[in-house]
């Protein structure tokens, strides 16, 4: 196989509002940076986030990070890192700041400052009435944000391979980080990407559920890769439920709904949540209201012919008010649900939303692993940023508007810290590796390449066995789960495991590519559902978004601590929680009450 070979001072493998932000600053900085995206970078999937990104900006009540950091700790049921949600929350201003001079147009206040709307779980002075703070560009700030970031980053000269699929890390003779194989999509070659530097920022893997609001592209490709490399998951039994997806199809409709006045109701009219969250009601935090409607589903109090979803009614607030502030909302309630939320309410259930755990990194972006000894180390030249690390600052269930933040936060956090590196050893740009071919190591990722060389008919194929691992996720490994549930949906990632390594692609010429991206897709996603299920099963706690019914109380003698998943032999360790933030006095875990 005849490989092109490219090198660069840095390479950032995903185009979405983390790898671009990050990006921006490399190239500024004057480094050869590349982005290695799988497709046009403005269809990466923090184009879908609607509701908006928070900062403690206090224009429309008085506010303070302080009150950000508490609810984003007591969000994450105190599992988060309190150094790096103290890190995060303070810098939120600056960097919407900065966002605002990138060019986001965010929505305006009559005074002219920016717009901020309530969202769950989100309080002034620790938890006592509800905050402005998430900062909107109408409902459409993730579309916002990504366009800005890459018109900078064309401003700046960045460098895309569009349309590239990243196979596996490279790594040379001496276990260092060295590149990343990457398949041209378009006519499925292969190339090296040679770099000592690079930034995964490959988002997150909702697709391991049916019902989600992920695009189809997030396949937990650098969450694999990772994986392969031997490194280990942090915290993957933690997926979020979103409370209100388009019922039976799962698209987001977001909780700006609510921020704007919406409100949950059953088939009795009864407007629920007062019971489940008497001081915040809808906007309690997202795996309380997730919970809450499922409850009231399972208990027979569910809306339509087969009782299955709950209402999202909004239709008191004014026509006026719906198209200015959720346009995208009303687009998406019409086209998908055919209901204008104006005149009728919205039916609504939970769905996948986002993964809270995932590579995990200290607060500069840099990938850490345990040693021999358990002691954290920095694995050299590997970053991760956005949903596909776990810094920790999402912990056990993440507040809305704390994403956006999140990718941009630590987006630029580790491009400071790559330059940094990079400044301290000039030399690498000049004298990288030798030949790759010689210098890399290529014979695993070369096996795998050749395992789905060979078209050759079979009657199973990657669609079905992807339908079948999203159904045995939803089933085993839902808003709620149990032992029994999620030992079942174990047996049956075992027995996708075996249809994976037996089906063979189609030689249909014009899909082969595709079939291989398929291939290679699928690959990650049951590698991401085993950690996700060997995590959670070992979790003998409900936490945040993990909610086990054999063991309904949070257990912080016992769980007060991060999971790490090694695929190899599916083993489990264990690493502490950070309670050590920097500036403020560290917030002792209590009861979560909303
Ligand atoms: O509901 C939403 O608009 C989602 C926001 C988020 O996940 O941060």
């Amino acid at each position: 196989m005849k490989l092109d070979t490219h090198t660069f001072d840095a390479l950032i493998l995903g185009g979405g509002g983390a790898g671009l932000r990050s990006a921006l600053a490399l190239t500024l900085a004057g480094h050869q940076v590349a982005v290695v995206s799988k497709v046009f970078p403005t269809r990466s999937h923090t184009v879908a986030a609607q509701g908006g990104i928070n900062a403690a900006l206090g224009n429309i009540t008085e506010d303070n990070w302080e009150w950000h950091m508490y609810d984003t700790i007591k969000g994450s049921d105190f599992l988060g890192d309190q150094d790096a949600i103290e890190f995060m929350c303070r810098e939120a201003a600056d960097i919407v700041r900065e966002l605002e001079h990138f060019g986001v147009p965010f929505s305006r206040l009559e005074n002219g400052k920016i717009y901020q709307r309530a969202f769950g779980g989100q309080n002034l002075n620790f938890g006592q009435e509800q905050a402005h703070r998430t900062c909107a560009a109408a409902d459409r700030t993730g579309h916002a944000i990504l366009h800005s970031l890459y018109q900078q980053n064309l401003h700046a000269g960045t460098r895309f391979f569009d349309e590239y699929y990243a196979l596996d890390l490279l790594k040379d003779t001496h276990g260092n980080i060295g590149g990343l194989m990457v398949m041209n999509i378009h006519d499925g070659r292969y190339h090296v990407l040679q770099s000592r530097h690079i930034l995964i920022a490959t988002g997150g893997a909702g697709q391991v559920f049916r019902n989600n609001t992920n695009a189809s592209i997030n396949t937990g490709d650098g969450l694999g890769m990772v994986l392969r490399a031997g490194l280990p998951l942090q915290d993957m039994e933690f997926w979020q439920f979103h409370p209100t997806g388009v019922a039976g199809k799962g698209m987001l409709i977001s909780e700006a709904v609510r921020g704007e006045g919406g409100v949950l109701k059953n088939s009795l009219g009864e407007d629920f949540m007062q019971r489940y969250a008497p001081h915040a009601k809808d906007l309690a935090s997202r795996d309380v209201v997730a919970r809450a409607i499922a409850i009231e589903v399972k208990e027979g109090r569910g809306c339509g012919p087969n009782k299955d979803y709950v209402l999202l009614d909004l239709t008191h607030l004014d026509d006026a008010t719906i198209k200015q502030r959720l346009p995208g909302i009303r687009d998406i309630s019409l086209t998908f649900l055919g209901v204008d939320p104006a005149v009728e309410p919205m039916p609504v259930f939970p769905t996948c939303h986002y993964m809270m755990g995932g590579i995990p990194t200290d607060i500069h972006g840099r990938v850490v692993t345990p040693d021999e000894n358990g002691e954290q180390q920095i694995v050299k030249g590997l970053y991760a940023v956005g949903e596909c690390a776990c810094v920790s600052v999402h912990g056990a269930n993440r507040l809305g508007g704390n994403s956006l933040l999140d990718i941009v936060v630590f987006g630029r956090e580790a491009a400071k810290t790559i330059s940094h590196e990079l400044h301290q050893n000039r030399r690498e740009k000049t004298q990288q590796a030798g030949s790759p071919e010689t210098a890399l190591c290529l014979d695993a990722v070369r096996q795998r390449i050749a395992r789905w060389q060979n078209p050759a008919p079979s009657t199973d194929t990657l669609a079905a066995i992807r339908k079948a691992l999203q159904h045995t996720m939803e089933m085993g490994c839902g808003v709620f789960r149990n032992q029994a549930s999620m030992q079942h949906a174990l047996q049956q990632l075992l027995l996708l495991q075996q249809r994976l390594e037996q089906v063979t692609l189609s030689d249909h010429s014009q899909v082969f590519n595709l079939q291989r991206l398929a291939a290679y897709e699928l690959e990650n996603l049951l590698a991401v559902a085993f950690a996700t299920v060997h995590s959670a099963l070992n979790r003998t706690e409900s936490r945040g978004a993990h909610s086990r019914v054999d063991y309904p109380q949070r257990d912080d003698s016992a769980w007060l601590r991060h999971t790490l998943y090694f695929s190899a032999g599916h083993r489990l360790d264990y690493k502490p929680v950070n309670l050590h933030p920097k500036h403020h006095a560290a917030f002792a875990p209590t009861a979560r009450t909303y």
